[in-house]
């Protein structure tokens, strides 16, 4: 069995090696996580064993608006079917935390972890937070297993958006956490 834990990367944690597949993902880990968790911009949460990182993700607040829809008309109906206006108050915007960079290592990747992480990363936001959030946030790459492994985990699509990396673009997706508590 192996002896998993997970910790919450700060400058000192010694990065233990890490592969997911992905050339950004990886240099994200390496290079950019520590600097974000500094600033106070993003904080990155690692998943590892005594040899090696399994899979790592980062996480930030965002907010859903109508900036995010296309018309007014579809922020209306959005916030009608995601019941965001059962005692009849309207918000401008509502709390999320983006999930700004997921990966599972090579070695580990179709063994559920992502699914057990992202669970995970629900419950931290239903049970222990400490500010209000409805929704998780994700910009799902856009090809067909990343779009599968968020639908499978019951993520809808809020809206396309460019990437700004060689022209591919991103899915924003995201998870409304009320599901979890009705
Ligand atoms: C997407 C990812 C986080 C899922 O983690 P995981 O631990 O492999 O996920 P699970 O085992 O819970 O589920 C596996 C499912 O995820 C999907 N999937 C997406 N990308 C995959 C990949 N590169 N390898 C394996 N499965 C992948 C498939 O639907 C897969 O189902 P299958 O095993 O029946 O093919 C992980 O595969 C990964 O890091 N991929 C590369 C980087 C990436 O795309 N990150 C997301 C950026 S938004």
């Amino acid at each position: 069995m192996e002896d998993l834990k997970l910790i919450r990367l700060t400058v000192e944690t010694q990065l233990k090696p890490f592969d997911c597949g992905d050339p950004d993902l990886n240099d994200f880990f390496y290079n950019d996580a520590k600097r974000l968790a500094e600033q106070l911009l993003a904080t990155t949460y690692v998943y590892e064993n005594n040899e090696e990182t399994v899979a790592f993700f980062s996480l930030l607040n965002d907010k859903i608006t109508i900036g995010n829809f296309a018309s007014n008309r579809k922020y209306k109906r959005f916030k009608q079917i995601q019941l965001l206006d059962k005692q009849g108050k309207s918000f401008s915007s509502y709390p999320a935390v983006k999930i700004g960079r997921f990966a599972v290592s090579i070695n580990h990747q179709s063994n559920q972890h992502g699914k057990d992480l992202l669970n995970y990363i629900k419950q931290l936001f239903i049970t222990h937070n400490r500010t209000g959030c409805r929704f998780l946030t994700v910009d799902a790459y856009n090809n067909p297993r990343t779009l599968a492994f968020y639908k499978r985990e019951d993520f809808d699509i809020l809206k396309s958006v460019e990437c700004d990396k060689n022209d591919e673009k991103t899915i924003l997706m995201y998870f409304n956490l009320m599901r979890l508590t009705e």
